[in-house]
């Protein structure tokens, strides 16, 4: 019997070696990027933690004029400035696999020092309660703060577990000093 505790601890910890972290096998790195800096960092999480990453596709792409954020009549000043906050993209893409996660690490970029609106989109297509929900972000420098106590505040039921803003230079060594 010690002997099989003892093979059972020696197993786990080689997953978790493996996986540099100690997030569950089921994680899902769920994120939106329009322009590739999320996608990267996206990327780089599901590498280090042995994750399956999955992209949320927009149903209208967004092209350069509707991210000119100096046009206040471009898609995403209309999406992001609106009075009531109640715009939701469309999403082109199956996300179902997220309903199997117990575990998402969600990214997207801060628009307006927060989070785009399809995130609004994601989080109320499947029913994320019950799920340990990590957030990340890239930006030009706005951090995360802000993006986090709006959906803490918008999905009060949702376990929104931490937060980190990532830069270019981070490395999957920044990646498990936050997962871990
Ligand atoms: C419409 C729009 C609004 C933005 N608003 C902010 C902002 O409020 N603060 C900030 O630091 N960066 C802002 N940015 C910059 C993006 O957050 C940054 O470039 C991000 O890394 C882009 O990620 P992506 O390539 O994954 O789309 C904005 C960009 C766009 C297109």
């Amino acid at each position: 019997m010690k002997l099989k505790n003892h093979l059972i601890k020696l197993c786990c910890a080689a997953a978790l070696c493996l996986s540099g972290s100690a997030l569950a096998a089921d994680t899902v790195v769920l994120y939106f990027s329009a322009s590739g800096n999320t996608q990267a960092v996206a990327e780089l999480i599901a590498r280090t933690v042995n994750a399956e990453s999955l992209a949320i596709t927009p149903q209208e792409p967004y092209t350069a004029a509707d991210l000119n954020w100096h046009d206040e009549k471009s898609r995403t000043s209309i999406e992001m400035k609106g009075s009531d906050n109640k715009v939701r993209p469309a999403i082109a893409n199956d996300l179902s696999t997220v309903k199997d996660a117990s575990t998402v690490v969600l990214g997207f970029p801060i628009w307006w020092g927060t989070a785009p609106r399809i995130i609004n989109t994601a989080l109320e297509s499947y029913d994320f309660s019950g799920k340990k929900i990590y957030i990340f972000c890239t930006s030009g420098g706005s951090g995360v703060e802000q993006s986090l106590a709006d959906l803490k505040a918008a999905y009060p039921n949702y376990n929104f577990v931490a937060a980190r803003r990532f830069n270019f230079g981070d490395t999957t060594d920044n990646v498990k000093s936050w997962l871990k």
